[in-house]
């Protein structure tokens, strides 16, 4: 049934200074915000670069997102394309219009436990925690889970989300496809009966919740003629779990350093488990890639880990003070792979981007060094005018960096091997952004400078140029490796934790969400691209490569959202008319509907109401007249958009439902999706109005 919009509000929710639920702050991401942010370098912002030694040329106003259109994203080079990268093509080729008027009606703010979706849509839920994945995974039972279960089922805590057509293009009216999933983290308490904290757990638990991260790959099919799909019954030939003791191969670089081996691993290539995947992207190639994002959490007694080791640990937000950090899952009385102390490298196998290659189940997935490591949101695919592959990357945390990696080869048509070698040898940038007004014109209150726009230049600053280091003092594998502090060095900018970063197929421009920083305007001041103080709903920041080209090396930006409630002076949407905006609140996930509309998905609303997916144009006269197309119950984060490229189905991962302080296994703040207990679960909404199948339309 399709849930009518509800006007009802609740109590606002919030019980931390991020927005989050204190719960959320303690299983996510380790409490990250109740501690000092890791980057402490002396890395200069730029506020005070004078604006006269800028160059004007090229420049974009924030306010006048225009209908530069690109093309396709960098697929103009002329190389014939596979199915997926033809998709993305397509994808941007219904642009005569100038953007779309996204015709759904706003769903208003609210604070339900359910998926709130518009009038004329509907949704369904396509996967949930437990549900079986391989064939012969045991029905789900909470009371009596096993890690030989779990390793079967739908893993825990749904984030990014690929879903790829299989056999048939989407334009071929595809009826089978594969999903893709993430599962970030696990929350003990709401996974277990009788469990009252994250240590609080028996070490076969331990085990179970390790088997419950990681990624999933599950066939669907499509259900009759609508946007509606449902996992195959024991679909054999894709279907696949992944877990934190599955094996992994580090390659690239940096594979095989002296930082990367460890007793169990002497040759530094071979890793079990990957952790805390957030974000992702699909290639052109087909193959999905899989951020780790806070890996730090996991491990624990640093403090013993020897003192040369312990500046890299710190500045990736482990504990080198407390042994046992508060709320540390305790890993390591299951594995002791997780003790520092005694395992030192163990970290470093950890934090990079992981490469799957969903189609062939019997492959082992790579974690790709060259495109460094740090607390990788995620990572996206645009192909350079002369067809290489460029990866767009966020380091989510506060006052972290943006970067990108530039592969040395082209993509081939229809070689899925050499494919498979393009992001192990490129070039590794991080960005460097200046602003275009004076200093004294970026005040921290988000009020517009008197060019009326929050923009200016960046420049991609290289670090790693194939197996040679740019970066004085730092060798190709300590670059890689510990790539935050190589960039510390280079006069990288401060970001507001940068998270999903994705380049429009439509306009061509790189959209990064930038998610909040409430330490904003206290050692770091507001800059142009960074330009509110205690910044607690986040902005949207768009990169315009030098001539259109992913692979350049200079850019213009421009801040054209800056999130809150529309009342507040300080907020800015693109120059709509802000009474008629839905509000927003911590942008986190970006993704692009077939006419180049921005959808952006929410983490942590700071304004009292549950988190949901917006859609807003970025040309034509609706540019920035933002909408809300659907929340999700109460305590849970919209996680991994992704709109099909045939614009008929709108899949969402519901993270978390119900984790608000107080609430347990046995005592659920939220009951979505069955009516007892909360299910992380991934969503798919579709339109049943008359006429157009398709999204938004
Ligand atoms: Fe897992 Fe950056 O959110
Ligand atoms: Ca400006
Ligand atoms: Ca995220």
């Amino acid at each position: 049934m399709t849930n009518a919009p509800d006007h009802r509000w609740l109590l606002p929710m919030a019980d931390h200074p991020s927005g989050r639920s204190a719960m959320t702050c303690a299983y996510r991401c380790g409490n990250a915000c109740a501690h000092p942010a890791p980057n402490t370098s002396e890395n200069e912002y730029f506020g005070d670069i004078a604006a006269g030694q800028l160059s004007r040329r090229g420049l974009l106003r924030a306010g006048a997102v225009g209908a530069l259109v690109a093309g396709v994203a960098g697929v103009s080079g002329g190389i014939a394309l596979p199915a997926a990268a033809e998709e993305i093509a397509t994808a941007g080729a219904d642009t005569a219009t100038g953007g779309t008027a996204l015709s759904f009606p706003a769903v208003p703010p609210n604070k339900l436990d359910s998926v709130v979706v518009p009038n004329g849509y509907d949704h369904a839920v396509v996967i949930r925690w437990g549900d079986p994945v391989v064939p012969g995974a045991p029905k789900f039972d909470p009371h009596k889970q096993t890690v030989a279960s779990q390793s079967k089922q739908f893993g825990y805590n749904n984030d990014y989300i690929a879903v790829i057509p299989l056999e048939r293009s989407w334009y071929g009216g595809s009826r089978r496809a594969l999903l893709v999933v993430n599962h970030e983290y696990t929350n003990e308490e709401l996974m277990f009966p009788g469990v009252a904290s994250a240590d609080g757990t028996t070490v076969e638990q331990r085990r179970i919740a390790m088997a419950a991260h990681g990624l999933s790959v599950v066939e669907l099919e499509r259900v009759g003629d609508t946007g509606q799909w449902r996992p195959v019954k024991d679909g054999r030939r894709y279907n696949r779990r992944l877990t934190a003791q599955s094996v992994f191969k580090l390659t690239g670089p940096a594979a095989g350093s002296p930082l990367l081996t460890t007793a169990a691993d002497p040759t530094g290539t071979k890793v079990l488990g990957t952790l805390n995947n957030c974000a992702g992207g699909l290639t052109p190639w087909g193959t999905t890639l899989h951020g780790e994002e806070n890996f730090n959490q996991y491990f624990v007694n640093a403090n013993g880990a020897p003192e040369a080791d312990k500046p890299a640990l710190k500045r990736y937000g482990i504990d080198i003070v407390n042994a046992i950090p508060a709320g540390n899952r305790k890993w390591h009385e299951a594995d002791a792979r997780f003790d520092l102390s005694q395992h030192p490298h163990e970290a470093n196998r950890f934090g990079w981007i992981v490469e799957l290659d969903p189609r062939d189940k019997n492959s082992t997935p790579r974690k790709r060094t060259a495109l460094g490591r740090f607390k990788h949101e995620g990572a996206t695919i645009s192909l350079s005018s002369d067809g290489r592959a460029v990866a767009y990357m966020g380091d989510d945390e506060r006052f972290d960096y943006i970067y990108k990696f530039v592969s040395d080869k082209r993509m081939r048509k229809d070689d899925h091997a050499h494919n498979l070698t393009l992001l192990d040898s490129g070039t590794l940038y991080v960005a460097k952004l200046t602003g275009d007004s004076p200093a004294s014109e970026i005040d921290g209150t988000g009020t517009l400078p008197s060019d009326g726009a929050f923009d200016g230049l960046g420049e991609w600053i290289p670090l790693v140029r194939g197996k040679t280091s740019l970066v004085p003092g730092f060798t190709v594998d300590q670059v890689l490796v510990h790539t935050r502090l190589a960039a510390d060095t280079v006069g990288a900018t401060k970001m507001d934790r940068p998270e999903d970063i994705e380049r429009n197929p439509v306009d061509g421009k790189v959209y990064v969400a930038l998610t909040n920083n409430s330490n904003r305007g206290g050692t770091v001041p507001a800059d142009e691209a960074n330009p509110r103080n205690a910044n607690k709903h986040g902005h949207i920041l768009t990169i315009s490569e030098h001539d259109d080209d992913a692979a350049a090396t200079k850019f213009t930006w421009a801040v054209p959202l800056v999130a809150g409630d529309p009342a507040d002076p300080k907020t800015y949407f693109a120059g709509y008319d802000k009474t008629k905006v839905s509000p927003i609140s911590c942008p986190d996930n970006v993704a692009f509907d077939k006419a180049g509309n921005l959808w952006i998905s929410t983490d942590g609303n700071q304004l009292g109401a549950n988190d949901g997916l917006f859609a807003m144009p970025v040309s034509g006269p609706e540019t920035g007249h933002l909408k809300q197309f659907l929340s999700v119950p109460i305590g849970a984060e919209t996680c991994g958009p992704c709109i099909t490229p045939d614009q008929r189905s709108v899949f969402v991962a519901v993270q978390h439902p119900g984790e608000l302080t107080g609430a347990s296994f046995d005592n659920p703040k939220s009951t979505w999706p069955d009516g007892n207990y909360a299910r992380p679960s991934v969503v798919v909404t579709w339109r049943i109005a008359e006429g157009s199948k398709r999204i938004g339309a």
